[in-house]
Parts: structure tokens; sequence; C-alpha cells
């Protein structure tokens, strides 16, 4: 039976790279897409490979963490169980340590942290005996000083530090949990992020959907607990 996955974050940036690339896996029947933007999720489902999956537009604001219950529990209905996660759905505003705003801090974290946990935690309490994959996408913003971008710096860390609670906690439940820590990459958020650089001079989308994909392969068994760097000299 086909698996049904969803992608979080994928209006645009990786979250579409990934769609478009998981359009090609036979092994996917349902792709679920989430994210606000109902015209970005439309040119993703556009570019997705036609024939082989069946492409779900889902407009949502994972802002609204109350709502989520509800979404994932739709899913099921719609879809039945969800065999794959992919949280890829990111919030950046950088601000030094003075201009960090509250509410910077909680669209930050309630994005990039709290929506992800809510999601885990729903599909989990879902799950019908089938395996999951669960892939978060932290940076290397987490392990690594970013002086001036501090909340999502923290948020990132954050990342890294539930899915490895969560790895252990869910072990042998059949649930598995990859954090990946891509380094720059072309996309919206990292313009945001570093204005002046060059887009053609650092790692493309495609390049990380790639690595999400190989997790998310049924013959991946060993990574997961882990967080990988993904980087890519170019
Ligand atoms: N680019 C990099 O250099 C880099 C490096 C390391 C890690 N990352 C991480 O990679 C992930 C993807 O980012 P990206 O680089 O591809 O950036 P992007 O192109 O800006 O994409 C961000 C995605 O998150 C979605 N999103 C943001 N707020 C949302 C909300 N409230 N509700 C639902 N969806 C929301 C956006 O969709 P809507 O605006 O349509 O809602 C969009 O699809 C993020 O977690 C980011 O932190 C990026």
């Amino acid at each position: 039976m086909g698996r049904t996955a969803v992608v979080t974050g994928a209006s645009q940036g990786i979250g579409r790279a990934t769609a478009v690339r998981l359009s090609r896996d036979p092994s996917i029947a349902n792709l679920v897409l989430v994210a606000r933007s109902a015209d970005g999720l439309d040119a993703t489902a556009a570019a997705c490979a036609t024939g082989i999956v069946a492409v779900h537009q889902l407009p949502y604001d994972l802002g609204d963490l109350d709502g989520i219950p509800a979404l994932v529990a739709g899913i099921h209905e719609r879809h039945g169980s969800i065999d794959v996660l992919l949280n890829i759905a990111g919030y950046a505003e950088p601000r030094s340590l003075l201009d960090t705003s509250a509410q910077n801090l909680v669209t930050t974290f309630t994005v990039n942290v709290f929506a992800m946990l809510v999601l885990t935690r729903e599909v989990v309490r879902h799950m019908q005996g089938r395996p999951i994959k669960i892939v978060n996408i932290a940076s290397t913003a987490g392990i690594t000083s970013r002086p001036g971008w501090v909340a999502y710096a923290a948020s990132k860390a954050a990342v890294v530090s539930l899915s490895q609670t969560l790895s252990e906690e869910l072990a042998g439940t059949g649930v598995r949990i990859y954090t990946i820590s891509p380094g720059r990459t072309a996309t919206e958020l990292r313009r945001k992020l570093a204005p002046e650089e060059d887009p053609n001079t650092i790692m493309q989308p495609d390049a990380v959907a790639d690595v999400i994909a190989m997790l998310v392969g049924e013959g991946e068994r060993t990574l997961d607990g882990q967080n990988i760097i993904v980087r890519q000299q170019i």
C-alpha cells in the first residue's frame, strides 16, 4: 500500500523541492502539502510529477497551534495513516538581542518548534501500527553561534534537542525521527538572513531534498536519532 506523506513549508524553498522530489517516489501514494500561501502550494503542486502520487494542498497557518489536532485528524480521515511527516516550515526574522521583541520570539518558536511538536504528537497519536518516519529541519545555526540571529538560532537548537528526546522516547514504537541541519541554502529565508549573498554561490534546495528523500526511503533504518548536517561546497 502506498504511503501518505505530509510536507510542511511546501509553498516554496526546501519544502517545495522536497515535495517535487517525493512526487517521483513510487512508495508515496498521497502527498499532502501544508503552508499558508495557497498560490505557493498551487505552484508546488504544478511542479510535481503527475501520474505517480495524488497531491493535496492544505493551506494552513501553523501559528494556530490549537487547530493542528483537527488538521491532522482531517488528513487521517481523507487519506488514512500518515506514514511520513516532514517538518520543514520555518520562520526567521533576524534581530540582535536589544531589537528582539517578545512577538519575534513567540512567532519564531511557535512556527519552528511548537508547531513541529504538536504536529508530531498528533501524528503519533493517530498511528495505526504502521511505521512512521519524521524528518525535522533544524539548521547549522542551531549548533554553532549566530550573532544577530538569537531567536532563530535558539529555536533551531530546540529542534535538535526535541528530536533527540523524542527519538529515544519513541524507540521501539515504529517511529523513526531524523534531524537534518542544512547549511546555507538558496531560498527566500536565506535571502532574509543574508541579503547581500549571491544565491548562485550556495547550496540549492534540491540538494537538501535529495537527502530528505533518502532518509524517508523505506530501506533507511540506521540514521534515525541523529542530527545530520547537510552542506555543499559550490
Ligand atoms: N535556507 C537556508 O539557508 C536554511 C538553512 C538551514 C535550515 N533552513 C530551514 O529550512 C526550512 C525551510 O526553509 P527555506 O529555506 O526553504 O525557506 P522559505 O523558502 O522561506 O520557506 C519557508 C516555508 O515555511 C512556511 N511557513 C512559514 N511560516 C509558516 C506558518 N506560520 N504556517 C505555515 N507555513 C509557514 C512558508 O510558507 P508560507 O509563507 O506559504 O506559509 C514556506 O513554505 C526552515 O525550517 C528553515 O529554518 C533553511
